[in-house]
């Protein structure tokens, strides 16, 4: 059978059409590294400028990001970017000192940002747990995260998937974009695999 042009039968019936094919979502979680750092800084930055889920309002620098992955390297507390295969980097988590008093040093706080089009896929679910897993490989006890009580609900139901519990708020302790923001604390323990006795680099007081 011939279709001429206009022809509303040239679109094939439902049952004969072909079935798109499911769209595959790949990614690799590596450590970060020097190269990366531009792109974290871009993910972090639209947040900065365009959202409440991060209370910072100056947009990051790449001295600033340069000083965190050489501190956290020290540290030897993980910091870890979902690449895809062609190598954009699709988000980023990373752990830091909860606090700098010495017997915290079993506690971090995380951080985890996705870029755009990367969320709703079980990225985030997938850099947390590789976080929290690098995090127990290296002796670390519990891991907190701060969460802005505005708009990071996501984040919020990220962290109760992973056995995160809520542990308190502070309402109004910050502003921006002119309304009154505040924090959510959840927190999970670790099973650490080995004790660890200090994070190198954090001096006793
Ligand atoms: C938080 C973040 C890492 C989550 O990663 P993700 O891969 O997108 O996670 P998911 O899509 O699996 O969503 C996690 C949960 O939040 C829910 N969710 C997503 N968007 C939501 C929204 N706008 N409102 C309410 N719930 C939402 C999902 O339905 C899912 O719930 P479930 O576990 O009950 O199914 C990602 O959304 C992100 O980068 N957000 C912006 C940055 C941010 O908030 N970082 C955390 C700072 S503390």
């Amino acid at each position: 059978m011939q279709f001429e042009p206009g022809d509303r039968r040239r679109v094939l019936p439902r049952h004969l059409r072909r079935e798109p094919a499911p769209e595959v979502f790949s990614y690799a979680i590596r450590p970060a590294r020097s190269g990366d750092l531009p792109h974290v800084r871009e993910i972090y930055n639209h947040f900065v400028s365009n959202s409440a889920v991060t209370l910072d309002e100056k947009r990051s620098s790449i001295p600033y990001w340069r000083d965190k992955l050489a501190l956290l390297d020290r540290l030897q507390l993980p910091f870890l970017v979902a690449v895809s295969p062609t190598g954009a980097v699709l988000g980023y988590a990373l752990a830091q000192p909860w606090a700098g008093k010495n017997a915290y040093r079993y506690t971090v706080e995380d951080s985890i940002y996705l870029g755009p089009g990367a969320g709703g896929k079980g990225l985030g679910a997938a850099l947390l747990h590789a976080l929290i897993e690098a995090c127990e490989r290296r002796g670390i006890r519990e891991m907190v995260a701060v969460i802005s009580d505005r708009g990071a609900e996501a984040s919020i139901r990220l962290h109760a998937r992973l056995g995160f519990v809520e542990a308190g708020r502070m309402a109004g302790v910050g502003r921006k974009f002119g309304r009154d923001l505040g924090t959510v604390y959840m927190k999970r323990a670790l099973r650490p695999v080995r004790r660890r006795t200090l994070i190198p680099g954090l001096r006793r007081h």
